[in-house]
């Protein structure tokens, strides 16, 4: 399948800086690239580079109507956006989402066309307990019931552990691959078609790390923080998931 390499831009960015950004991207054969921006900067980033998808960071779960400050799933198609992250550890740990709040995320955007990517991952005390696919699959259960199988199989997963995320320190070959044949396991055990649904990793993907973890069976792309913000790291992040060409 298609690598996704997305790039999720967190709160940061300026007229100016996006510009430049957006201008030093260019389309690599072979892997799908989006650049998840702030809200404000969906209207902006619509003038990108041809190949270059767009998403937003975050949805509301509800659809329309008196819910000051939310931004609809309808809005982001609007503005041309494919994409969209959804349970961002950011959000859960900072912004009280639950596993349930995520998934109707995940259906709000479904529903309006848009593809959520779901993120899920442990943090550095759950792994020490060896927890890691309690929470996981803890996370993937709450999407499976609000969605159904049958929908599930329309989202991409997204593997951030908490601790690998701005830390310099990304999970180990050996922690990605074991987590990313779990959830595919668990997708298969649980009736979600598995072979639709790919799953990025998260967490300090660097130029110089991004061959050797796009290697891992299973990693069918990354959701990049910091990189995505320097287009010509970036550019060798998407690279490296074209193979290295
Ligand atoms: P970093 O690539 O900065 O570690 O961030 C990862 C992330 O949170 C992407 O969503």
């Amino acid at each position: 399948m298609t690598r996704l390499v997305a790039g999720n831009w967190k709160m940061n960015g300026s007229l100016a800086a996006n510009r430049d950004l957006l201008d030093g991207l260019v389309s690599v054969p072979g892997v799908e690239m989006a650049v998840c921006v702030p809200y404000p900067y969906l209207a902006q980033a619509r003038q990108r580079p041809d190949g270059i998808v767009l998403g937003a960071q975050d949805v509301s779960e509800y659809a329309a109507g008196a819910y000051t400050g939310e931004v609809s799933a309808a809005m982001l198609l609007e503005f041309g956006c494919r994409y969209v992250i959804v349970g961002h550890s950011e959000r859960r740990a900072l912004f009280g989402e639950g596993d349930v709040m995520v998934g109707r995320k995940a259906l709000a955007a479904l529903h309006a066309g848009l593809v959520p990517i779901v993120c899920v991952g442990e943090t550095l005390a759950e792994r020490d307990e060896a927890r890691v696919m309690e929470v996981i699959d803890r996370q993937l259960g709450a999407v499976r019931e609000v969605l159904g199988a049958a929908a599930m199989s329309g989202v991409v997963l997204a593997y951030e552990p908490v601790w690998a995320i701005g830390s310099g320190r990304s999970a180990s070959v050996a922690q990605i691959a074991e987590v990313h044949g779990a959830i595919r396991a668990w997708l298969d055990g649980h009736g979600v078609s598995a072979g639709a649904v790919r799953i990025l990793y998260g967490g300090s993907v660097k130029p110089d790390n991004a061959l050797e973890l796009f290697d891992v069976p299973h990693v069918d792309g990354g959701l990049i923080g910091g990189a995505s913000l320097a287009a010509a790291d970036f550019m060798a992040i998407c690279r490296a998931a074209a193979g290295g060409v």
